[in-house]
């Protein structure tokens, strides 16, 4: 990467290492002023000390670096975000010497969308967004973001036709924002076309990616062209269900200094102890991500033959529509499967309340396998007749493959679909 200048402890472990190494490596103790324990240290500490007064003014006026208070910058939270450039930014070709890779944790993954956006925009100014996406980022941009006079533009952005369309009809759009693979359709979108159509359109419009389904394991939307990666941090990255949070990674250094003003002033920034157990899941993301692949994998086909199941959505199945996408632009296909029961709504509902093993809960990307109802649970407050039209009808079922053996998974659902 000779023409980057990522600091040196992303370098060290974006130039020679593989991914695992860098989950385990990158970014630890940075920023730490003393290292001697093994783990991480968890700056539990709302704010710092300075050593006199004259050492204050100078880290407030900008001229010394230092810790003030934990709003503005904190150690433990450094470490997440310096791993996360690691990850998401690991292999990026940057365009010149001056772009760097940054991240922002924030406290949830709706605060580093929410964040990341009302950074960038100012009343008047029109986004534009995928067509189907998660319920609370769906009813951001309709019932939040016109309150304040920012208006958003929805396509459906798996077709690159209708993406060139919208952009050409909206080339002074602040940004595009998509999820890749959508929740809870499985959809995927080109990152790289749409990057391209963009560039050639568009030049100053802000490609963003929510690859919350997807983890920088699977798939890096920055080195195809993307810039700005969000992540709610709440799922696979953390892994194990014990916290809600968010990140956001870019190589637009304006996008990073108005996210990080932002957030500076109206306070999203997570807590030391989260973004240290964010951390530790990181670790084992890539074997975690591969038993979860393979465990959706042998699901997903199973359902697929299943007589009471009537569709399977799935990226990894040869009958997806999006399977040479995925194969082009993923490394495996992810551990989220959504399907549709031939007996609908009722049908679902009593899988639902009959199932071992999967937790009847939202949220995804747990250790463990979960399973829930979009159109009455993650995606209610999207109105009816836009769940309908994108796709999220009354009788879908989503789940979120855990890393459990995959015969007791296939256990469950076979014992489950016999009482539909
Ligand atoms: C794709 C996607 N993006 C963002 C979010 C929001 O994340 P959080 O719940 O951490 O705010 C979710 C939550 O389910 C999600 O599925």
């Amino acid at each position: 990467m000779e023409d980057s200048c990522l600091p040196d402890y992303v370098e060290k472990f974006c130039l020679n290492c593989g991914f695992a190494t860098r989950a385990l490596h990158a970014g630890e103790h940075v920023g730490q002023p003393q290292h001697t324990s093994h783990s991480t240290a968890i700056y539990q500490s709302s704010t710092f000390v300075f050593q006199n007064a004259e050492e204050g003014a100078e880290i407030f006026s900008g001229n010394k670096q230092g810790y003030i208070y934990t709003r503005m910058g904190n150690p433990t939270v450094m470490v997440l975000e310096a791993k996360m450039n690691a990850l998401e930014g690991g292999n990026v070709k940057l365009s010149s010497p001056q772009t760097r890779i940054s991240s922002l944790a924030f406290s949830s993954g709706m605060a580093a969308i929410s964040s990341t956006i009302m950074a960038l925009c100012r009343a008047g100014d029109t986004i534009i967004t995928g067509n189907v996406m998660y319920g609370a980022t769906e009813h951001l941009a309709e019932s939040i973001l016109t309150r304040f006079g920012i208006q958003t533009v929805e396509v459906d952005t798996s077709d690159l036709n209708q993406v060139e369309e919208a952009i050409k009809a909206h080339p002074d759009a602040k940004c595009l924002l998509f999820e890749t693979p959508t929740n809870p359709m499985l959809a995927l979108t080109d990152i790289e076309g749409v990057a391209a159509i963009a560039a050639k359109h568009a030049p100053e419009m802000v490609i963003m990616v929510d690859n919350t389904f997807a983890t920088p394991y699977l798939q890096r939307p920055l080195e195809l062209g993307a810039h700005v990666v969000l992540h709610s941090t709440t799922k696979y990255l953390c892994g194990h269900g014990v916290v809600v949070g968010g990140c956001m990674t870019t190589v637009v250094d304006e996008v990073k200094d108005r996210a990080y003003e932002y957030i500076k002033d109206t306070g999203a920034v997570p807590s030391p102890f989260d973004v240290w157990l964010v951390g530790i899941g990181i670790k084992t993301l890539p074997i975690r991500m591969e038993k979860h692949c393979d465990n959706a994998m042998a699901i997903a086909r199973y359902l697929e033959k299943h007589p009471k199941v009537e569709r399977v959505y799935y990226p990894g199945l040869e009958s997806s529509p999006y399977h040479a996408l995925a194969r082009k632009q993923m490394r495996k296909f992810g551990g989220m499967v959504s399907f549709e029961l031939a007996g609908g709504v009722e049908a679902g509902r009593r899988m639902m309340n009959n199932i071992k093993i999967f937790t009847l809960a939202v949220s995804l990307g747990c250790v463990d396998s979960l399973i829930q109802h979009p159109a009455s649970m993650t995606h209610a407050c999207v109105p009816s007749d836009k769940r309908e039209k994108g796709g999220i009808t009354d009788g879908l079922v989503r789940i979120s493959v855990g890393i459990e053996d995959v015969d007791d998974l296939l256990g469950a659902l076979d014992d489950a679909l016999a009482t539909v």
